[in-house]
C-alpha cells in the first residue's frame, strides 16, 4: 500500500504504540483486501462494545489501547452495549456483569468515542453527509448509510473500526470506490410492501435469496426512512448485504446501467415464508420494538398505540432506543405514555446484545425480522414476528 508521510510516521510510531498498532491493523486489512492506499474518514461507529459479546479477552483488549494513550482522530460513537447503563437493575443485569460492562464504556471514554450506544448513530448525532467516507461496523447502520445517506463504508469489524478511529483513515477498497457501488441483481416487487414489518419481510427474504451483493429494487412505492431503516437491518442479517438502490428514493440509484443485470421476483408467497421461517408461534409474554432502534416518529407511533391499554401483567413491552432519541421523546411526552402502558423504554443497549434471557421472559414476539432472527440463538427465548400493532397486542390486556 501507498502511504503518505503523515501515515508513514503514524506506521513507525512517531505518535505512540496505540497509533502504531491501528495502522499496523489498517495496512495489514488493506493488504488482503487489495487496497492501493488509505482514505481519511468522517467518523467512526464501534461494535463490539457488550460485555456479554466480547467478554473478558475483548475488555482487555480495549483497555489494553485505552492504557496505551489510544485517542480517536473523529467523532465516534458506539454500538448497543450490554444493558442500559441506568436502568440495568431492571433487565436482571447483576453487579459483576455491570461493573464489567461499565469497564469497557470507560476504555472507550478514555480513548475519546462519544459513549452514546446506538445502531442509529445517524439519527443521534453521527449523521455523515452523501459521499463521505466513513467506518461503521453495525451491519445495519452500515447498510442505512451506503444506500439511504449515500456515505461510503465497508462493514467494519470493531477493531477495524476502533483503529480506523485512531488513525482517522481506513483503507481504501470495496464500497469505498464508486465502482463497486453498482447494483448486481434488479429485485422485482410483485406485492404491495407498505408497513415497516413488511419492509423487514422484505429485506430478510432478498438477503436469504441472494446471500450478497448489491440489489435494485423495482416496484416500491413510497419507502420512509424508518422502513428503509428496519429493511437495512434485515438485508444485512439474512444476508452480507451492505447497500441497496430504490428508484426515486436513494440517492445513487439512478447513476449506474441496470441492462445487463440478473433479475429475481419477490413475490407475498416468498414473504410469508420468512414470517413462517422466523415465526414459533403467536402467543408471547414479551413484545420487543426498536430493532434497529426506535426513531422519534416510531415512539410517537407506539405511544398513540398504546392509548388507553394496559401490557398484560407478567407479560412485557420492552421498547429500544437511544439516548438522545429518548430523550427527545421525553420531552413530547411519548415516554410516559408508553410508560403508563407498562411499557419499559430501554437505552444503550438491545434485544440481542443483552443478556435477554435474564428478564424472566420465554417467548418474544417483534417486528424486526434481525431481532427474531437473532434472539433464539443469543438468548434462548422462541421467537416470532408480526405486524407491529399485532405483536403489541399480544402483551397488552384484554386482548
Ligand atoms: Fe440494533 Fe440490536 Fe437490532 S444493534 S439493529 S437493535 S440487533
Amino acid at each position: 500500500m501507498e502511504l503518505d508521510r503523515e501515515e508513514e510516521r503514524m506506521l513507525k510510531g512517531e505518535e505512540g504504540p496505540a497509533v502504531r498498532k491501528a495502522m499496523e491493523l489498517l495496512v495489514a486489512v488493506g493488504e488482503v483486501m487489495g487496497a492501493g492506499r488509505m482514505v481519511k474518514i468522517k467518523s467512526a461507529q464501534v461494535s463490539g462494545v457488550s460485555y456479554g459479546n466480547i467478554g473478558e479477552a475483548g475488555l482487555e483488549f480495549l483497555e489494553d489501547w485505552a492504557e496505551n494513550g489510544a485517542k480517536v482522530k473523529v467523532l465516534t460513537t458506539l454500538n448497543p452495549c450490554g444493558m442500559d447503563l441506568e436502568r440495568w437493575v431492571e433487565m436482571g443485569i447483576d453487579e459483576r456483569y455491570r461493573s464489567k460492562q461499565m469497564s469497557i464504556i470507560e476504555a472507550f471514554r478514555k480513548m475519546g468515542a462519544e459513549t452514546t450506544c446506538t445502531c442509529t448513530p445517524y439519527l443521534a448525532g453521527n449523521l455523515p453527509k452523501r459521499g463521505d467516507h466513513i467506518a461503521w461496523s453495525e451491519s445495519s447502520a452500515v447498510c442505512y448509510a451506503n444506500s439511504v445517506i449515500g456515505a461510503r463504508t465497508n462493514r467494519e469489524g470493531g477493531p477495524s473500526a476502533l483503529a480506523a478511529a485512531i488513525a482517522g483513515r481506513t483503507p481504501f477498497y470495496g464500497l469505498h470506490l464508486e465502482e463497486n457501488r453498482a447494483p448486481t441483481v434488479i429485485v422485482e416487487v410483485q406485492t404491495y410492501v407498505r408497513t415497516s414489518y413488511e419492509f423487514s419481510l422484505l429485506g430478510y427474504t432478498v438477503g436469504k435469496i441472494i446471500g450478497a451483493g448489491i440489489p435494485f429494487f423495482k416496484g416500491l412505492r413510497a419507502a420512509e426512512s424508518d422502513k428503509l431503516k428496519i429493511m437495512s437491518a434485515a438485508l444485512a442479517a439474512s444476508g452480507g448485504i451492505a447497500m441497496f438502490h430504490i428508484p426515486g428514493v436513494t440517492p445513487e440509484a439512478e447513476s449506474y446501467d441496470k441492462a445487463c443485470l440478473e433479475r429475481i421476483c419477490v413475490d407475498l408467497t416468498e414473504l410469508e415464508r420468512s414470517r413462517d421461517y422466523l415465526s414459533y408461534g403467536n402467543e408471547a409474554d414479551l413484545c420487543c420494538v426498536g430493532c434497529p432502534h426506535c426513531s422519534l416518529n416510531e415512539l410517537e407511533e407506539l405511544s398513540i398505540l398504546l392509548r388507553g391499554r394496559k401490557v398484560s401483567s407478567g407479560k412485557g413491552l420492552w421498547v429500544w432506543t437511544s439516548k438522545v432519541v429518548r430523550d427527545e421523546a421525553k420531552r413530547r411526552g411519548y415516554i410516559k405514555a408508553i410508560e403508563d402502558a407498562g411499557g419499559k423504554v430501554f437505552v444503550d443497549t438491545c434485544m440481542v446484545v443483552c443478556p435477554l434471557e435474564r428478564s424472566g421472559f420465554a417467548y418474544m414476539v417483534t417486528n424486526s425480522c434481525k431481532a427474531a432472527h437473532y434472539v433464539p440463538s443469543t438468548s434462548g427465548l422462541k421467537a416470532s414476528v408480526a405486524e407491529l400493532s399485532e405483536a403489541v397486542e399480544m402483551v397488552l390486556e384484554g386482548r
